[in-house]
């Protein structure tokens, strides 16, 4: 009790403001505003309030970038208003939100606030940096037990351990949002914060209403940026999921923390880039994308000791189908394995469409018993057997009887489609995941 009353002492003493300095706006330049006299007053990611003439609120913006002694800021809304000399101040301490375990159940926005029309948030006690920093990889603990996913192709072929971060890639529409509904839904994992960066706004009520129903929101906390909201707010979605995934575990639970989709915030970080003079590289994307990427996704992981860990599932549009374009290929590298949706897969109307030869899982096979291991062995090889002779097979120039495997695979090959085709109300457990896939090539 006294310990929470020092709490709110302190914050509050924080959130005092002690003076304010203000610069003046020299320049517009597409994205970017132009101040100047704010010498040793702002710096990287730090906060500026930009007065208007037009309105008494002021514009919120965020310094990209400093060159000589002109401060480049980006505003979280459009530049309407603001003019030749308008006053810029510098603004210290609203890098933070203060999560409660009350924010179950609730969709929020970028900045923490709620979007749901269900009624003010509750503050927590703890104050959580956005740009916190991962453990270090020292201190942290290894990545736990296998966790149910709730789908039994990810179950069985692509086991998931708490603390693993895993991505789901495929290009447009190929079921990527409708997986991670799934999961969120089907998973053992108590608590789910679920990032949905950039998507269409359509598409957020249809995810939050149709997908996720009442039972799968009941168990998460969304943060929405959609498109249409600026590149700074969709990348800020993005460190607010993480910071809310940070809060649960260092309360130590266990957290599902995923984001829809990781390459909506690549492009979100390349037109900041961009705007503030980066040079652009690959595809446009410029060189901070590629160091903000890893900075994001370590800090998903396993906890310190006493810690929850937090599993990260986060999406990646492929443009073109093409799995080698640069974002694709940076993620795969950084993270734990991969599930590959395949846009020919759903086309033959087999969801989730997993692609399984072309996913991967790190921690297998170590996770694993040496039965699964032999199941799983004995499933992938039908599998990639019957994918080598597909079209043999389908021109009937395979002869039955010529080779058995071959003759194997083909016995089983509806039954391991049935086995992975999984309808979007059916959840399944760990047992029944691998005893169904046992039944299915016995
Ligand atoms: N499990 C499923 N069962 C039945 N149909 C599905 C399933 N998953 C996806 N689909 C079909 O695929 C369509 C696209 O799915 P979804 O919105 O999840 O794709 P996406 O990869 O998230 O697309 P985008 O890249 O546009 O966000 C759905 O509208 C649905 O018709
Ligand atoms: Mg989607």
């Amino acid at each position: 009790m006294l310990k929470q009353k020092i709490d709110n002492i302190i914050n509050a003493i924080e959130s005092i403001e002690v003076e304010s300095i203000y610069g003046r706006v020299s320049a517009v330049r597409g994205l970017i505003v132009e101040a100047t006299g704010l010498y040793n007053q702002c710096s990287i990611g730090s906060y500026c309030e930009i007065m208007t003439n037009h309105s008494s609120t002021p514009i919120s913006a965020e310094v990209v970038g400093i060159k000589n002694d002109v401060v480049l800021v980006m505003p979280f809304q459009n530049t309407t208003g603001i003019a030749l000399g308008s006053p810029v101040k510098a603004v210290s301490g609203i890098h933070t939100i203060y999560p409660n375990v009350t924010w179950m159940g609730r969709v929020i926005d970028a900045f923490g606030n709620p979007i749901d029309g269900k009624g003010p948030l509750i503050n927590g006690n703890k104050k959580c940096n956005l740009h916190n920093t991962p453990p270090q990889a020292n201190t942290r603990k290894r990545v736990g037990k296998k966790i149910n996913i709730g789908i039994r192709a990810i179950n069985t072929f692509l086991s998931c351990c708490e603390g693993q971060r895993m991505g789901i890639f495929s290009g447009s529409g190929v079921g990527k949002s409708m997986m991670m509904a799934m999961i969120t839904k089907f998973s053992d994992i108590e608590v789910k914060v679920i990032g949905l960066i950039g998507e269409r706004g359509r598409e957020v009520q249809e995810f939050i209403e149709d997908y996720l129903g009442k039972e799968g929101l009941a168990k998460a906390i969304v943060v929405v940026a959609t498109s249409d909201e600026s590149a700074l707010i969709r990348r800020q979605a993005a460190y607010t999921t993480l910071t809310l995934a940070e809060y649960f575990r260092d309360l130590g639970t266990d957290v599902l923390c995923m984001m829809d989709n990781l390459t909506r915030f690549a492009m979100a970080q390349r037109e900041i880039g961009l705007a503030a003079g980066e040079p652009p590289t690959t595809k446009g994307y410029p060189p901070s994308v590629f160091s903000i990427l890893p900075k994001l996704l370590e800090r998903a992981g396993p906890g310190q000791k006493n810690q929850g860990s937090i599993t990260g599932l986060f999406s990646v549009l492929v443009e073109n189908d093409d799995t080698n374009e640069p974002i694709a290929d940076t993620v795969r590298g950084i993270l734990d394995g991969h599930i590959v949706l395949d846009r020919k897969i759903a086309r033959k109307g087999i969801y989730p469409a997993i692609d399984v030869l072309g996913s991967v899982s790190r921690t297998m096979p170590r996770c694993n018993t040496d039965a699964e291991n032999i199941l799983i062995n004995k499933a992938r090889y039908l599998i990639s057997t019957y994918d080598e002779m597909s079209d043999m097979i389908r021109i009937g120039a395979y002869k039955k009887g010529s080779d058995p495997e071959v003759d194997d695979a083909i016995k089983y090959h509806q039954n391991l489609n049935n086995f992975i085709s999984q309808n979007f109300n059916d959840h399944e457990t760990l047992d029944s995941s691998y005893s169904k896939l046992a039944k299915a090539i016995e």
